[in-house]
């Protein structure tokens, strides 16, 4: 599993898609730039969450709203006081660790420290079977796994009740049974805020102390007034944003996975109170369609309802995907209930409400939200899609099988020779497929080698133009994940391609 994902990151790289950020100076930690395809590739999830969305949806409309809100924003949101995380420090190795993140690496080791054993054991079996060995090792597995889940649950307690010497007791008893770096010298846990600080104005004493927005969910309460009267919408309507959020994760690890500086794709639909438990089922549903309409497989793909809740919310549930490093969160569905919009009235002092002309009056909406990270999204399509594939010649290759509407490039247009005016009719070709789609003019090495180039870029078609298109005006599309080709005319191309990879 940690090799494969090692060749996602790698691969990423290799591919032009993510680079690390100000690599020359050794990085940032997880901070992450997009390169030439990784960046096509997240426009095009982007476009097609959007199109699901807006385009789509007659009652849903979008919003830009700024990264620096008002300070008093963060306040009524509750970040100020509850977007926290338990930190514990290594008084040793000076190493700092979430709490949480650190007692589920120790669970994590100890489960693999047995699996070892259970391996080794069963070896031995293998050799001569001893049944009172094999019930006494079974019985220890079963006993660790009872015991992990009574940690893990009393982990979950913990936090909930924000007892954190109990989080410290929980520590140190894993340590005993599992060291880490031969150290039990801990500090108290900690709560550490998420949101990064920074000042508006010049001088030092005017200026005010702002923070950079950690969820895009918060433009949209702060203008739904302003939208719901300029737009004449009516509820039950919606407000979607994509854009960059911050924060100041302690565990920055797992790539593109968990990034101090990511983007959102989030949308808030406002509803009768009292109609929540409905709106919650139907988006979770419509969420879940807009996944498996990219054919990612519906393996991939599982709920988790959560039955600790954020401070806002009173049902949650995530979307969670099959990454290389096991089943995570892709994506939220919160009903918030009113908790947001009458905490902004209880601090703005404005009336944030909307008057119901069928009900003749005026009340705060309940609101049902969806909440997706794109560089999480990026990193589910991208690991999903690269396969090493053994080939009937013994040789393998490597191919990003990306759902051809997401692909950067859509086809690679490669005249079979350097000569002989192949060149000049491929670039007509390229001339005339630009306006449509991204394509790609590539004539460096052999066919074969360029067919395997634009299969790890992730390039669904490539068009190959031969002597024969000379005389007929043919060319042969290979398709990507098949490896099939057919002759087809032309001007039969454009149809061809935009059939697979139009919205
Ligand atoms: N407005 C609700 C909200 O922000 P969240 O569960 O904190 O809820 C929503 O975040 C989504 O944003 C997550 O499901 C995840 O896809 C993405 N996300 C959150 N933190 C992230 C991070 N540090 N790096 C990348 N994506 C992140």
């Amino acid at each position: 599993q940690e090799d494969i994902f090692k060749k996602v990151i790698s691969h990423a790289k290799e591919y032009g898609y993510v680079f690390q950020s100000s690599e020359i100076y050794d990085g940032l930690s997880a901070v992450y730039d997009y390169a030439q395809n990784g960046v096509e590739l997240k426009k095009n999830i982007r476009e097609y969450w959007w199109q699901a969305m807006v385009q789509l949806n007659d009652n849903i409309v979008g919003l830009d709203s700024a990264i620096f809100m008002h300070p008093t924003t963060w306040k009524a949101s509750g970040h100020v006081d509850a977007f926290n995380d338990p930190l514990i420090d290594n008084k040793d190795s000076k190493k700092r660790y979430r709490a949480d993140v650190l007692v589920e690496d120790y669970v994590a080791k100890i489960e693999a420290k047995i699996e070892k054993e259970v391996k080794k054991a069963a070896k031995r079996f293998g050799d001569s079977f001893d049944k009172k060995q094999f019930l006494e090792t079974n019985a220890r597995v079963v006993d660790y796994q009872k015991k992990a889940d009574g940690i893990l649950k009393r982990l979950g307690q913990s936090l909930e009740n924000e007892d954190l010497v109990d989080v410290k007791a929980l520590i140190e008893e894993l340590e005993i049974a599992c060291p880490l770096s031969g150290s039990r010298n801990w500090t108290d846990v900690k709560q550490f805020n998420l949101m990064f600080g920074t000042k508006l104005g010049a001088s030092a004493d005017s200026a005010m102390d702002l923070y950079l927005r950690p969820e895009t969910a918060q433009g949209i309460f702060v203008n739904f007034l302003n939208v719901q009267k300029t737009g004449r919408m009516k509820i039950p309507f919606g407000i979607a944003q994509t854009g960059k959020a911050f924060r100041n994760e302690i565990v920055a690890r797992q790539f593109i996975f968990r990034m101090r500086e990511f983007e959102q794709m989030e949308m808030q639909y406002f509803i009768k109170p009292g109609t929540q438990q409905e709106w919650y089922e139907k988006w979770k549903e419509k969420r879940m369609n807009w996944h498996l309409s990219l054919g990612m497989g519906e393996e991939s793909y599982r709920f988790h309802d959560h039955e600790k809740l954020a401070h806002y919310a009173d049902a949650a549930s995530d979307i969670e995907f099959k990454f290389p490093f096991g089943f995570k969160e892709l994506e939220g569905i919160h009903s918030r209930t009113d908790f947001d919009l009458s905490q902004h009235e209880k601090h703005s002092g404005k009336k944030l409400q909307y008057f119901d002309p069928e009900e003749n009056k005026s009340y705060v909406p309940y609101v049902l939200e969806t909440s997706i990270g794109l560089d999480r999204m990026f990193l589910a399509v991208f690991s999903n899609s690269l396969k090493e594939e053994e080939l009937e010649n013994n040789t393998t290759r490597t191919v990003l099988k990306l759902p051809a509407v997401l692909a950067p490039t859509k086809a690679a247009i490669l005249p079979l020779l350097k000569r002989d005016g192949l060149p000049e009719v491929a670039k007509r070709l390229v001339d005339d497929l630009k306006w449509d789609f991204n394509v790609t003019y590539d004539e460096k090495d052999a066919v074969g080698r360029r067919y395997r180039r634009q299969d790890a870029n992730g390039t669904p078609f490539c068009i190959t133009v031969d002597h024969q298109t000379l005389e007929d005006e043919t060319v042969t599309i290979r398709h990507r994940d098949t490896m099939e080709q057919q002759r087809v005319q032309f001007d039969e191309v454009k149809g061809i391609i935009a059939k697979e990879v139009d919205m």
